[in-house]
């Protein structure tokens, strides 16, 4: 058997232990979507979405990129930002960093990875930024992490000044956009404490608390 000839087993056995307990899930999840939340998190394999939150197929529209960055020219993630606030009108916008992200990591070292280190170079503006900060630190370790929430600071801030955002607080559309991070250690999220609900109340340049 093909390694992937067991993932549609799986899928098989997924299927049918929901309909068992939901004989109608599928069929209504067919007609429509109405998630509540949007998720952008980082590509890492331990980190999936819906599971480390519980949810359902059909209640979280998900965006992941390698280190969980908004970048106000990817129209890759700008679309998935536009379709779930105008169309699905998601009511909070989550982004998830991880501590111990690789992508995070790649920035301490002078390795060549390809064409990725261009991605990387986002997180590399953000190290700049508080280099001050970062060093002060002794362990690697905890720089990485620090490095990790500090990112999702800044996407947080990415996220609030896209015109997409801006355009819909301008509505008055009920919108918040919040910071999280998740520990692969423990597999517990924390909240970073920065969620921002309108222009007023964009986020510090520095999150209280770290
Ligand atoms: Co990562």
């Amino acid at each position: 058997m093909k390694l992937t000839d067991e993932l549609i087993e799986n899928n098989k056995r997924w299927a049918m232990s929901i309909k068992e307990s939901r004989p109608d899930f599928f069929e209504k999840l067919s007609k429509q979507q109405a998630p509540k939340f949007l998720w952008i998190g980082c590509s890492d394999s331990r980190v999936p979405a819906n599971e480390i939150v519980g949810l359902l197929p059909g209640e979280l529209f998900v965006h992941r990129n390698v280190a969980n960055i908004v970048v106000h020219t990817d129209f890759n993630c700008l679309s998935v930002l536009q379709y779930a606030v105008e169309q699905l009108n998601v009511e909070h916008v989550i982004v998830c960093g991880h501590y111990g992200c690789g992508g995070v990591k790649a920035v301490f070292s002078d390795d060549k990875h390809g064409l990725i280190d261009n991605w990387l170079q986002n997180i590399k503006d953000v190290y700049d930024r508080y280099q001050e900060k970062l060093n002060a630190l002794s362990s690697e370790e905890q720089k990485v992490d620090l490095l990790c929430e500090l990112n999702v600071v800044e996407q947080v801030s990415n996220v609030c000044r896209t015109t997409i955002v801006q355009d819909a607080w301008d509505r008055g559309q009920k919108l918040i956009v919040h910071g999280w991070i998740y520990g692969i250690r423990d597999g517990l999220i924390k909240d970073l404490n920065i969620s921002v609900g309108g222009r007023q109340h964009l986020p510090p340049s520095y999150p209280p608390g770290v």
